[in-house]
């Protein structure tokens, strides 16, 4: 059987922050390449490679395509923050993505708007037996802080090459695509990839903000002081399953 190796990535390196603290004897390997360092280790008995890609769509399927080609990954987990794109999620609740959109793919009058060129699909589905272990950790971690009352949902992820800090171009996404919990900008990236290469993806997203004119601050404030003990405190319970 092939070696089980779970790439874990995050868009900045708050959002992975504190998490190569869990390696169980530090990174066994560490490696540079295309400006990305990639830390390779035991965590929670799995065998692991950690990276942070930097923000948008084109840094993130990189890496997630070198994590495939050069590690040999056979499963990626991509952790990070989100707008809210329903109106009733609040900054604090997680999002495990069920599907996928690139909201900002249009390549009409070729194709239907959000379709994928040639891959004849607009969007990409998570497993859902992965889905339901990433909701039941989300809640495991959860539950542990106290006075939390933050929720847990799953639900379709837009991403595109866009922060998203005004209402009204929030609300014309909703218009094209009416089922998307959150918006954020490398979970469909990731998805095209692990579809390609036929790996399964989970993606876990905090809502850090509500994708409106006051998400830069909200953003700026959640990726400060919270977002790595969230996907820091997730991932260990997604691991140890
Ligand atoms: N990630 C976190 N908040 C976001 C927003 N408002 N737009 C896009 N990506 C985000």
């Amino acid at each position: 059987m092939k070696k089980q190796i779970i790439g874990i990535m995050g868009a900045m390196p708050e959002e992975i922050a504190g998490m190569a603290a869990d390696f169980t004897q530090g990174s066994t390997l560490r490696i540079e390449r295309g400006q990305r360092v990639y830390d390779r280790g035991i965590m929670s008995d799995r065998d692991v490679v950690l990276v942070y890609t930097r923000c948008g769509k084109v840094a993130a399927a990189t890496t997630a395509a070198h994590l495939i080609i050069e590690f040999g990954v056979t499963e990626i987990l991509f952790t990070g923050v989100a707008g809210a794109a329903d109106p009733a999620l609040r900054v604090g609740d997680v999002v495990i993505g069920s599907a996928y959109y690139q909201h900002d793919m249009d390549a009409r009058p070729l194709f239907a708007r959000h379709e994928i060129p040639l891959l004849g699909t607009d969007r990409f589905l998570a497993d859902p037996v992965r889905v339901k272990t990433a909701m039941q950790a989300s809640t495991r971690f959860l539950a542990s802080r106290e006075g939390s009352n933050s929720r847990v949902v799953a639900g379709a992820i837009a991403s595109g090459d866009k922060f998203f800090a005004c209402r009204s171009e929030l609300d014309e996404l909703r218009s094209r695509i009416p089922e998307v919990a959150c918006v954020e900008m490398e979970g469909a990236a990731v998805a095209q990839v692990c579809h390609e290469y036929g790996i399964p993806l989970t993606v876990i997203r905090t809502i850090s903000d509500s994708a409106d004119e006051q998400s830069p601050v909200d953003f700026a404030t959640f990726i400060q002081e919270v977002a790595s003990a969230y996907s820091r405190g997730i991932v260990r319970e997604l691991l140890s399953c």
